[in-house]
């Protein structure tokens, strides 16, 4: 039997954007996520507080759907840096983590997170910690794929924009990728003329 997308839009059982795009450029709102998880017994350390692997487990995730959100196609996890883990979240709280991406470059993406954690008994909600993640897309051969300009419009997002280009370059030099003579974003912070 051959299914026609035409017949599924007539009946009405499939949800289509717009129009299915091929993008030269996003706006970094379109790739924002959020994702809430109640702490189990089972995420929890020997301190009942939610275990650090179980929630790199979740934020990986939620940066991973943020990056395809932006590309549309299949990423890899290439790098985690700058995870700071602010306070704990007991069990039996809720954490949120929000995603968005920063900027794109030619294959990869930098993700920011948060992770808000919230006991919702006395109603207090909590900052847990921040990441950026960064993640490549890949054709289907497993090679690095090309990805749309990321666009940013609030302050925020135009701040985080700016301070990739830095951030990208600390993370090639600590990962062998780049040269500290080739990081001029990063060495101008620091090397005033
Ligand atoms: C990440 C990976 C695809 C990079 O492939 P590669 O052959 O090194 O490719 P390149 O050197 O051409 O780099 C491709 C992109 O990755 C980026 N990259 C490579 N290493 C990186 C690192 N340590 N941190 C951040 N970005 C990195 C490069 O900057 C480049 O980005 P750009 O195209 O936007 O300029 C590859 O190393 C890989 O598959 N790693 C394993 C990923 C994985 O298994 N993750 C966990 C499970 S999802």
């Amino acid at each position: 039997m051959t299914l026609h997308l035409k017949n599924f839009i007539a009946q009405g059982t499939l949800l289509l954007p717009p129009q299915i795009r091929i993008m030269q450029t996003r706006y970094a709102r379109e790739s924002a996520n959020t994702m809430t998880e109640l702490v189990l017994p089972n995420d929890t350390n020997t301190l009942v507080n939610l275990m650090g692997g179980r929630l790199m487990h979740w934020m990986d995730i939620a940066a991973a759907i943020s990056a395809m959100r932006h590309c549309n196609k299949p990423v890899v996890t290439a790098s985690v840096d700058n995870v700071s883990f602010h306070h704990p979240i007991k069990l039996g709280n809720i954490l949120t983590i929000e995603s968005k991406v920063t900027r794109s470059f030619n294959s990869s993406m930098e993700v920011y997170l948060k992770v808000l954690g919230e006991d919702l008994q006395t109603q207090i909600k909590y900052l847990s910690n921040e990441a950026y993640f960064t993640f490549v897309a890949l054709n289907t051969d497993g090679s690095p794929s090309k990805v749309p300009e990321l666009i940013p419009e609030t302050d925020e997002e135009k701040e985080k924009h700016k301070g990739a280009l830095r951030r990208r370059q600390l993370r090639l030099i600590l990962g062998g990728k780049m040269k500290v003579d080739d990081a001029a974003e990063l060495k101008a912070l620091f090397i005033k003329d």
